[in-house]
């Protein structure tokens, strides 16, 4: 809390009292890890839905919340031929789940504000069992119901929030309601502007869990840093019956150990181990058991060491360039918000395609799927949170907001090898207030997972020098970051491709930059001279350029050009040309390759012939 003005602090104290105040009636659980390795029903599928553009189900004409039967959460059939209800979800339209709602009716390309949802489910359980309601994630602000009941809320559309049920549950004729709301405002997270398309909806996976008593909730391995054989990290139970032994197996190293657990049910991990190192040459992945009394978990995990030392990333101890690729979390069969494993191997297969090691997962935390199909595909991942452009900086609501967007990102992904960076802003102007909030993710992420590095993609200022052009990378929280990384649209936003051969760069670091974006629109199929834009020599040309330049960076240690495939925004309105889709592309929306791709195929075919690792 070092670096909060004492008003902010003050604030964000009160606050954060009142919210869990607030809260603890109706709030998420504490996330299960891992959901994949446990037992599991699917609420995937078809729900009922009523788009509700003014909140009906929810607020009376005088916009006072609904208590009675009107509420939608009720659910509620009419009793009489008289009585008047003005809702009924079982004749409404369904909607597929996951899903974004906006690319499943025409109607709803555009939409913004509230749908609801309903499904419904028989349950038996069995004695001594818990059972959780587990969303991998909805967008935006999400109220969900059980039987009529509030069970909690949710804010931010990337990251997964779960809820225990184990005494709402009945035998049979469970409805659960959910309330999906995706209206944009200037304290979110992210706020009123953004140039991808705002899909609304539940856009993952809802899963029954079903745990024991006391159970496995999250647990944490990974290499040290620095370290070739030291396992380090925790297992955190949750139930009646906290302190008691956890065993952790690792049979591929003939690895047993037993660990006691604490009064609050956590162990400290350290295991002496051989490990075959995971890397994207070689994506080594170990069954890694974990075991309590009456519970048991079995996952994949890769060890790996990354760390900087100067200009320099090191991974496994050696320093590595990283060939990578912005990619937005959207479907390359077509263009909706992606969610599926096989949604992931085709983008990452296209990176690998591409030549890549890395991959920008922009701007907000990508599904699951994603990070474990790049733990098993060997690209290692720029991970981000959703602090873009104009954030409500001196907010401490939305401060709190983005650091529960944080902890919830690392507490999803912090057993997968292929995250090597946290990154918590993209372009965000610098000022007192932006700077103390950042401070406090970079914090915060810091302190939730030592063994990764923190970025955040800053913006640069140029000088000319003669004929010269010479930007710097100069910013406050630079200091505060493991790795730096920059946003440029020479050729594009700004320049000619060919100003490119007479820009020089600058740093006041000792620290590797990753240039984190650049690039420019193309139309597929468009062609023209290289000086005609949205042609696909133009972004041709300006790649070559961009990679010349970029060659003669000496603390470049990785890039991620602006982005592997075209994407919805709606703040591309030209007609014929972009049709509310970002042409930045190196494919399209069709999965066709533009000229550029193969420009930076062949320069990554370079990189690897010269790189060690
Ligand atoms: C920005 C921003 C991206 C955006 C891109 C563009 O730098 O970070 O989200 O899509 O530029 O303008 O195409």
């Amino acid at each position: 809390m070092l670096f909060l003005t004492n008003s902010l602090r003050h604030h964000k104290y009160a606050l954060s009292v009142l919210l869990i105040a607030g809260l603890s009636q109706a709030q998420t659980a504490p996330l299960i890890a891992n959901i994949n390795g446990r037992q599991t029903t699917t609420l995937n599928g078809a729900w009922h839905v009523i788009v509700d553009p003014y909140d009906v189900g929810k607020l009376d004409y005088h916009a006072r919340p609904l208590k009675n039967n009107n509420a939608f959460f009720k659910d509620h059939k009419p009793q009489s031929k008289s009585e008047l209800v003005e809702y009924d979800f079982d004749h409404s339209p369904q909607l597929n789940v996951p899903g974004d709602w906006n690319t499943q009716r025409d109607t709803l390309l555009f939409y913004e504000g509230t749908v609801w949802y309903k499904q419904t489910f028989d349950y038996h359980k069995s004695a001594g069992e818990r059972l959780f309601l587990y969303f991998g994630g909805a967008n935006y602000q999400v109220d969900v119901y059980l039987n009529g009941e509030l069970l909690g809320h949710h804010e931010g559309g990337f990251t997964p929030f779960d809820f225990e049920i184990t005494d709402r549950v009945r035998e049979s004729g469970n409805f659960v309601i959910v309330r999906v709301n995706d209206t944009r405002s200037a304290d979110q997270v992210p706020a009123l502007t953004a140039d991808w398309w705002n899909y609304g909806g539940i856009t993952r996976p809802v899963t029954l869990i079903r745990v024991p008593q006391n159970f496995i909730q999250d647990y944490f391995l990974q290499l040290e840093k620095g370290s070739t054989r030291n396992l380090r990290g925790w297992v955190h139970l949750n139930g009646p019956k906290l302190q008691q032994s956890v065993t952790i197996r690792i049979p591929e190293m003939g690895l047993t150990k037993v660990f006691p657990t604490d009064e609050h049910g956590r162990a400290q991990i350290l295991l002496d181990a051989n490990v075959t190192p995971w890397s994207p040459e070689n994506p080594k992945l170990y069954k890694v058991e974990i075991a309590a009394d009456t519970d048991r978990v079995v996952e994949d995990i890769g060890f790996r060491s990354i760390e900087t030392r100067g200009k320099d990333i090191l991974l496994n101890g050696m320093p590595v360039f990283l060939r990578g690729i912005s990619i937005h979390e959207e479907s390359p069969s077509r263009p909706a918000r992606a969610w599926s494993e096989d949604d992931a191997k085709t983008l990452l297969g296209w990176a690998k395609e591409l030549g890549c090691n890395f991959v920008r997962l922009a701007h907000y935390p990508h599904n699951e799927a994603m990070l474990r199909m790049a733990d098993q595909m060997g690209l290692m991942v720029w991970a981000e949170i959703p602090v873009y452009w104009n954030i409500q900086w001196g907010s401490p609501q939305t401060l709190l907001n983005a650091e529960n967007q944080l902890r919830e990102m690392i507490a999803r992904d912090h057993n997968r090898a292929s995250v090597i960076i946290y990154s918590v802003a993209n372009e965000t102007e610098v000022s007192p207030t932006r700077n103390s909030f950042l401070r406090q993710l970079i914090q915060d992420a810091h302190l939730s997972d030592p063994t990764r590095l923190v970025s955040a993609a800053l913006q640069s200022q140029e000088v000319a020098r003669g004929d010269r052009i010479v930007v710097s990378i100069d910013d406050p929280i630079a200091n505060d970051l493991d790795v730096l990384g920059n946003n440029e649209y020479i050729g594009w936003y700004v320049h000619t491709p060919a100003d490119a051969d007479r820009t020089d760069w600058i740093s006041n670091y000792d620290k590797p930059l990753i240039m984190s974006e650049f690039g420019g629109d193309a139309l597929f199929g468009y062609h023209a001279d290289e000086l005609t834009r949205w042609s696909e020599e133009y972004q041709e040309s300006l790649y070559q350029h961009q990679i010349a330049m970029l060659k003669r960076i000496p603390f470049l240690r990785g890039m991620t050009p602006w982005i592997l495939k075209d994407f919805r925004s709606p703040r591309r309105t030209l007609p014929g040309i972009q049709d509310y889709f970002n042409r930045k592309g190196l494919v399209n929306e069709h999965g066709d390759k533009k000229k550029a791709f193969f420009v930076l195929q062949k320069f990554y075919q370079e990189v690897q012939g010269a790189q060690t690792h």
